[in-house]
């Protein structure tokens, strides 16, 4: 496998599924249209909830994307480790009503295997832990059985907030055993850092309403969501998110105004993950129309200024440089997100 760039990994995913008759669709914007139940768009699937629920017609049954999010429910812990992150990138292909686990499953398999060549041995598929069907087409599809894992509720039924939801197959990449617990049951769902889980297939075939109750759907659907930044670091041999070509070109710039490098001194790194992480996801909320407020997403845009504000002054820099960094995240995204680029001026202003 080759250490592909963030940008060519999101176009080979898009192109593969198109291939696979799934029409391509621009990322949509942060700020949900018609959803009260989110702040912000923050999987694939969120913008396209009344696709999988039958409210709108899909302008196709397949569908592919990579979309902006933005989670914030650990941004305390930002910073702080080098896996956290408020903004990230998810590619999805999804099914409305059309194909399922016996053409989702076979499809993620041919793209890691064929089209990123990730060896085989590396990768290990879980499974609902009632969901024998999934289970038996893995098996088709060449997994030796005693490597797929079944997993409960917990780690393999996939919903968030209200909506589309179901029981899901994630698939998880080995770091190798010196990234491992060491412990004779250490495996995928282990807590340690040798099993990365990168890619998730949602059976979608609920519509739950956030409170345990659960409605089936008049057709079952497909939602997958992998994480752009984490199949770049499996494909980069890195570490962490901050370590992805894109990524740390962001934080080489904060270094450079601050005129400090990373991985000298812990305080100081933590300052520029922080920063890195922020201005990602703020530069994408302001071309996306939000604006600094006292409540809702703009509090959230507020807080995530603020943070990454301060911690320029823990590096020493005593002027606005918020703006100049944001340039270079425009730069590292600019093909795939061109409205980067059209509101430019109005980002940086
Ligand atoms: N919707 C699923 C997720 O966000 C794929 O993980």
């Amino acid at each position: 496998m080759e250490p592909l760039s963030l940008n060519v990994l999101r176009e080979k995913y898009l192109s593969f599924f198109e291939s696979k008759g799934h029409l391509r669709l621009e990322s949509f914007p942060l700020v949900p249209q018609n959803d009260n139940s989110l702040l912000l768009i923050n999987a694939g699937m969120a913008p396209l909830k009344p696709y999988f629920k039958g409210e709108r017609v899909p302008p196709r049954k397949r569908v592919t994307t990579c979309q902006k999010c933005v989670r914030t429910l650990d941004i305390d812990n930002v910073g702080k480790t080098s896996r956290h992150g408020t903004f990230f990138e998810m590619l999805g292909n999804f099914s409305f009503g059309d194909y399922f686990k016996e053409e989702a499953i076979p499809w993620a398999w041919e793209f890691l295997t064929k089209v990123l060549e990730i060896p085989e041995s590396r990768l290990y598929p879980s499974v609902y832990v009632e969901d024998d069907e999934a289970l038996e087409i893995w098996v088709k599809t060449g997994v030796p059985r005693e490597r797929i894992t079944k997993l409960g509720k917990d780690d393999n039924f996939w919903e968030i907030g209200s909506g589309p939801c179901g029981p899901c197959s994630e698939i998880y990449f080995d770091r190798g055993e010196q990234y491992g617990c060491g412990k004779p049951d250490c495996a995928p769902g282990c807590d340690c850092d040798r099993y990365v889980e990168f890619w998730n297939l949602v059976f979608s075939q609920f519509n739950g309403d956030g409170e345990g109750h659960y409605e089936k759907m008049e057709h079952p659907n497909i939602d997958t969501g992998m994480g752009l930044e984490r199949l770049a670091c499996i494909m980069q041999g890195v570490d962490n998110l901050f370590e992805v070509d894109t990524v740390q070109n962001i934080l080489k710039h904060v270094a450079r105004i601050a005129d400090v490098e990373y991985h000298k001194d812990a305080k100081t790194d933590v300052s520029l993950r922080v920063i890195t992480d922020h201005i990602r996801s703020t530069t994408f909320m302001v071309s996306d129309g939000i604006l600094p407020q006292n409540e809702g997403r703009g509090y959230v845009l507020r807080r995530l200024l603020r943070r990454a504000a301060r911690h320029g002054r823990l590096l020493g820099i005593n002027e606005p440089f918020l703006y100049k960094v944001c340039e270079t995240v425009i730069g590292e995204n600019a093909n795939a997100y061109p409205e980067l680029v059209e509101h430019k001026d109005y980002i940086v202003k």
